[in-house]
This record gives structure tokens, sequence and C-alpha cells, in this order.
């Protein structure tokens, strides 16, 4: 072999072992960062099981994205509930579930049809159960830090720390 093709083969595996241990490094980093899912529930085993009934049973998804899923037959634009309790704590969620008119708490633009109904009617251990479950929905921080940044380069059109 010339010196020359030598060299040639010796830099290309330098390259090669580089860029794969680049690529490892990456790697590690995202799993650390776990950027699959940013929503989690730290609600008891019991607790998001009775929840979920609930929620399938007064079909809470034909309007909101919920476990990141939502019924596709309607396009209702509500808020998604994923990380919602990241937001709002027990008691304020209790309060909303509880309101005879929701929309006095939060006002609303939609069509009356597609704004959040009244819970006020259902049974007061349903609706504390709802309310402790959705405040048991959080979204990780950095997430939270991205979208933020995301949000502020959408408004100024600056990069933003
Ligand atoms: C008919 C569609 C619809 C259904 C069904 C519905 N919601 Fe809503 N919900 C909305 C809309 C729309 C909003 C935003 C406020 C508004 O426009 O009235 C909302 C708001 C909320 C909020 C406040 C979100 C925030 O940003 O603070 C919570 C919590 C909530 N809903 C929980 C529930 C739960 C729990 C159920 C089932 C028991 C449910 N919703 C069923 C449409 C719906």
């Amino acid at each position: 072999m010339k010196r020359g093709e030598k060299t040639i083969l010796i830099l290309t595996l330098v390259l090669v072992v580089g860029l794969m241990g680049w690529n490892f490094h990456r790697q590690r980093e995202s799993t650390a960062n776990d950027s699959s899912i940013p929503f989690y529930s730290n609600a008891s085993a019991e607790l998001s099981r009775e929840a979920g009934e609930l929620i399938r049973k007064y079909e809470c998804r034909s309007c909101h994205t919920l476990w990141t899923l939502r019924d596709m037959l309607r396009a209702v634009p509500a808020p998604a509930l994923d990380g919602i309790g990241s937001l709002r704590d027990r008691e304020w969620l209790f309060a909303y579930l509880s309101a005879p008119n929701p929309q006095e708490i939060l006002p609303s633009r939609l069509k009356k049809e597609f704004q959040m109904p009244s819970y006020a009617g259902l049974p007061e251990d349903e609706r504390r159960r709802l309310a402790e479950y959705l405040a048991s929905l959080q979204v990780k921080d950095w997430y939270l830090k991205e979208t933020r940044t995301a949000e502020c380069s959408a408004l100024t059109g600056e990069s933003c720390p």
C-alpha cells in the first residue's frame, strides 16, 4: 500500500469512529431528555382506572385530547387535557367541574354546542375524582421550556433563549 493510500485509510477510519461516537452521544442525550411523550400522570393506578372510566362514560374525549388521543369523529377546538395539572390545581378543577356555568370561570368564544358543558349535576365524588386525576396530569419541564421558547420566537420573530 502506498503512503498516500494509508493516510486516507486512517483518516477515513478516524472519521467513521468519530461519527459513531457522536451519534452514540446524541442518542444518550435524547434519552436523558426523553423526547418521546412529554406528558405523565402521578396518579395511583386505582385513581387512573376510576377516573378513566368516568372520562369514557362522560365522553370528555369527544372534545378534548387526552392521553394524546382524541376521538376522530368530532373536531371541537377544546384545549388538550394532557398536562393540565401543571396549569390548574385540584381545587380549581373541582370548582370548574362543579360550576353551573363554566363559561363564567373560563369565557368561551365557541358556539354553545362546542363549549364546555356543566358537570355540576354529577355526584360530588365523581367530580372530586375527576378533579384529582386531572390535577395529576403533568407535563415535563423540558417540554414546557421548548414550548415557551417556540411561542416566544413565533411572537417576536427572534430566536429566544
Ligand atoms: C362539548 C365539548 C366538551 C366536552 C364533552 C367536554 N369539554 Fe371540557 N372544555 C370544552 C371547551 C370548548 C373548553 C374551553 C372553555 C370553553 O370554550 O367553554 C373546555 C375546558 C375544559 C377544562 C379547562 C381547560 C383549561 O384550559 O383550563 C377542563 C379541565 C375540562 N374542559 C375538562 C373536561 C372534562 C373532565 C370533561 C368530561 C367530564 C369535559 N371537559 C368534557 C369542551 C368540552
